[in-house]
């Protein structure tokens, strides 16, 4: 199994969208088996709570619920659980970095899998009026990218198995 950690600031906005927006492509591809997906905040404001509604409604008018997930905050036991950590912005990274120890291969900025759209960071959509669906577009188009990284990766990886 390939574990895949999504990391934004409070874990109601972004990173629940990733996880969702993650997850429906795995299984529409039939991918469940092979890869799972998680997320966490690195601030511990919002612990326990469900994403903001305005995350939920997004993802809902595109056939996506996300009600049901519930913010955590990210534990330094996760730089061993997952496989793959992608942070949703720079600042987010950097926090990452920090606590990683010897784990930085595992890290990854959202938007490094969507070569295509000319930014480094998806925004932090909590503050503003209305950027739910921009980050949600943003969003999409990357978890299609990391997929497709993980399957690349994951091939990569039973080659060498048979090379040996
Ligand atoms: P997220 O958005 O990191 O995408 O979940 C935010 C949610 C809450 C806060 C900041 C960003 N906050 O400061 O409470």
């Amino acid at each position: 199994m390939h574990r895949v950690l999504f990391v934004c600031l409070g874990n109601i906005c972004r990173s629940p969208t990733a996880e969702g927006i993650f997850r429906h492509l795995v299984k529409k591809q039939g991918l469940e088996e092979i890869i799972c997906a998680d997320s966490a905040g690195t601030g511990g404001w919002h612990i326990g709570n469900p994403p903001d509604p305005r995350a939920i409604q997004t993802a809902l008018t595109r056939v996506i619920d996300i009600s049901d997930l519930r913010a955590r905050q990210l534990k330094v036991d996760d730089f061993l659980t997952f496989d793959t950590i992608v942070a949703m912005d720079s600042d987010n990274l950097a926090n990452l970095r920090r606590q990683a120890g010897n784990h930085t291969q595992k890290l990854f900025l959202m938007l490094d899998f969507a070569p295509d759209i000319k930014r480094t960071d998806v925004p932090d959509p909590y503050y503003g009026e209305n950027g739910f669906d921009e980050v949600f577009d943003m969003i999409e188009i990357s978890s299609s990218g990391l997929i497709e990284h993980i399957k690349q990766q994951t091939r990569q990886q039973a080659g060498r198995h048979i090379d040996v």
